[in-house]
């Protein structure tokens, strides 16, 4: 592949047309219509936790996949699997500014476009060219730098405080070091036109799945958060199982 341009200006400039269709989401448009109120935000926020909480296990599965001179990017791609540990955490507290019982949260279920963002990674590391899960990383890492800040005020407008925002404050910042990452992992990993179009593939469809997962959050909110016919109760007793087995 010879081109005068790096690997990840490459990625990026296919991947900056379907963001910017993704910013015309249904849900995105709500927010931007103030058609929400915390309520959304907070319910996204809950279903968030159950996707985000996989993601540093997840980049440990693709570490697995590394082979030959694909190890170059080994200790550099477990270092940064390793800073995602704990990141949850981050929507819990904002859950806990917001007022929720964050240990309600811990033992739901996912609605399925939450479960979509999960397997489809896991899916794209075992089943496909893992390079597909790349760009699904390359997504979540890009989204927050290029618009973290916009999509704050956007939820300021709607009544959140910036005080339940420190995910998204935090990955704002966090992200640029690894948008650096990503880069160094592209040179190493993209060696054909048919790895840059594994990439870019895994970041469109990444981004149409996320972008799918907020809708659906919204929808779930304004549904009154059905558990699948199951009280709390009994989701504190019988979830952990079933997401044992699920996830
Ligand atoms: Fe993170
Ligand atoms: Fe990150």
């Amino acid at each position: 592949m010879k081109t005068e341009k790096s690997k990840f200006e490459l990625v990026k400039e296919e991947w900056v047309s379907e963001f910017a269709l993704a910013n015309q989401s249904r849900g995105m448009q709500r927010l931007a219509r103030k058609e929400l109120t915390p309520e959304h935000y907070i319910g996204f926020m809950e279903q968030l936790y159950l996707q985000v909480r996989e993601n540093a296990s997840l980049q440990a599965h693709m570490a697995l996949k590394l082979r030959g001179d694909q190890r170059k990017i080994l200790k550099k791609f477990l270092g940064h699997a390793i800073s995602e540990v704990g990141h949850e955490d981050l929507i819990l507290d904002d859950l806990r500014t917001m007022g929720v019982d964050v240990e309600r949260v811990k033992t739901q279920l996912p609605i399925p476009a939450v479960l979509n963002n999960v397997t489809f990674p896991f899916y794209a590391i075992h089943q496909m060219n893992p390079l597909v899960y790349l760009g699904h990383i390359f997504q979540l890492e890009l989204m927050p730098t290029t618009s973290g800040g916009a999509y704050m005020n956007l939820l300021e407008s709607i009544g959140v405080p910036r005080a339940a925002m420190t995910f998204i404050d935090e990955h704002s910042i966090v992200d640029i070091a690894h948008n650096k990452l990503m880069a160094d992992y592209l040179e190493v990993l993209v060696q054909s036109q048919e790895d840059l179009d594994a990439v870019v593939y895994g970041a469109k469809v990444g981004t149409k799945l996320y972008f799918k997962m907020i809708d659906d959050c919204f929808d779930w909110v304004d549904a009154g958060k059905p558990s699948w016919g199951l009280s709390h109760e009994e989701l504190a007793k019988t979830t952990s199982k079933i997401w044992e087995v699920a996830a």
